[in-house]
């Protein structure tokens, strides 16, 4: 049942381009992007002036992820809520208001009861779900389904990245009906997408070194993850992972945060993951990165770099350099966000937990 592998975690991690490729498939028309099931028209998308995404966990940072990417092909503001704090101020919602939930299992208390609380205040709802006819699905006006298959590991990482490709997916869905993109743009956009099953599959083949680290920092007391922009997220998922799995002390930060508080956690030898923006997409944010990454490196930290092939410029402040497949800026978490778990894992192994079943979680949260 595992498929040859030790565990579901790593059965679930390798499977994620073919998570990735079901999840895109036939869901572009040639004009727009069809939504599994919609009781909303076009023209109730048409007037959406507001989103609000909410999830919790994993979840949650694909969401974060797909903001970027939301808002630049929209010019709707998007914010991004834990879906366990939005009903407990009193957000601003009524009929124009889209709320996007996602939920791996469907049956996530915080979540449902934001979508519930969302529906009693006219807002449209949109569920991203990986599993067909459960509770928030079926509480919501339009489903976009993930097809990342059952997922048993209790730390997410197939479903992550398939709900990723599905927000994105909401994304053009959106800037289809409010016109902001041309049924071409849509496509191109998409065909890029579609090009990410094989980048991740790229990505897993790289992952030898990885797995080496892991086994080196068994022994770490903690370990800092930074980035920025869409790499912000995959610092927050990469220390979700390892505390998670491995019952460590990690945490992500944007990197811009650093000098605000976080760079006096530095001490020597703490390991410091950073995911470096593409020098190329993002040259500016990439500098910013790299002036961040000699301050932590000479006050001591050992630096774990994670950048695009052909990074010249970060090659000589990282300590490890984990280089990834060329990919669109806003794609990258889809890549950059494989070896932040295949390191969790291996930490995790390597201090000889079960990394199927951490200890104190459940799979799916189903009280509040
Ligand atoms: O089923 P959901 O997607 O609603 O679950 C949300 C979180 O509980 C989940 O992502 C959790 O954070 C995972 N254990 C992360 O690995």
């Amino acid at each position: 049942e595992k498929g040859g592998h030790p565990t579901f975690m790593d059965k679930e991690i390798a499977e994620q381009p073919q998570a990735l490729a079901d999840t895109l498939r036939g869901h572009f028309d040639g004009t727009r992007i069809v939504l599994d099931e919609q009781r909303l028209g076009e023209d109730d998308l048409r007037t959406v002036d507001k989103v609000f995404v909410v999830a919790c966990g994993s979840a949650f940072h694909s969401g974060l992820v797909a903001k970027y990417a939301i808002e630049h092909w929209t010019r709707l503001p998007v914010e991004m809520e834990l879906a366990s704090e939005f009903r407990y101020r009193d957000p601003v919602l009524d009929r124009d208001t889209l709320v996007v939930a996602i939920s791996q299992s469907g049956e996530t208390a915080d979540t449902l009861e934001a979508v519930r609380h969302a529906r009693r205040q006219r807002a449209r709802v949109l569920a991203v779900c990986n599993t067909n006819g459960s509770q928030i699905p079926r509480e919501s006006d339009a489903v976009l389904y993930t097809h990342a298959g059952p997922e048993i590991g209790v730390a997410s990482t197939k479903a992550f990245l398939a709900q990723i490709a599905a927000n994105l997916m909401v994304g053009l869905s959106l800037a289809g009906a409010l016109g902001t993109k041309y049924p071409d743009e849509i496509g191109r956009e998409f065909a890029e997408l579609e090009k990410m099953p094989q980048a991740v599959a790229d990505t897993l083949a790289l992952m030898e070194p990885v797995r080496q680290l892991g086994r080196e920092l068994a022994d770490a007391r903690a370990v800092l993850f930074l980035g920025r922009h869409v790499g912000f997220p995959v610092a927050l998922e990469g220390a979700l992972k390892l505390k998670e799995l491995a019952y460590m002390h990690a945490e992500g930060f944007a990197a811009g945060e650093l000098k605000h508080g976080p760079i006096a956690l530095i001490e020597d030898g703490l390991p410091v993951v950073v995911v470096m923006p593409s020098p190329r997409a993002q040259p500016l944010l990439h500098s910013k990165l790299l002036s961040n990454i000699r301050e932590i490196q000479a006050r001591g930290a050992r630096t774990i770099v994670i950048a695009e092939a052909g990074d010249d410029a970060v090659a000589p402040f990282a300590d490890t350099l984990i280089e990834l497949p060329v990919v669109p800026a806003l794609l990258q978490p889809l890549i950059t966000t494989v070896p932040l778990q295949i390191l969790a894992a291996e930490i995790a192994r390597s201090r000889g937990y079960d990394i199927d079943k951490p200890r104190n979680l459940a799979k799916s949260v189903t009280v509040e």
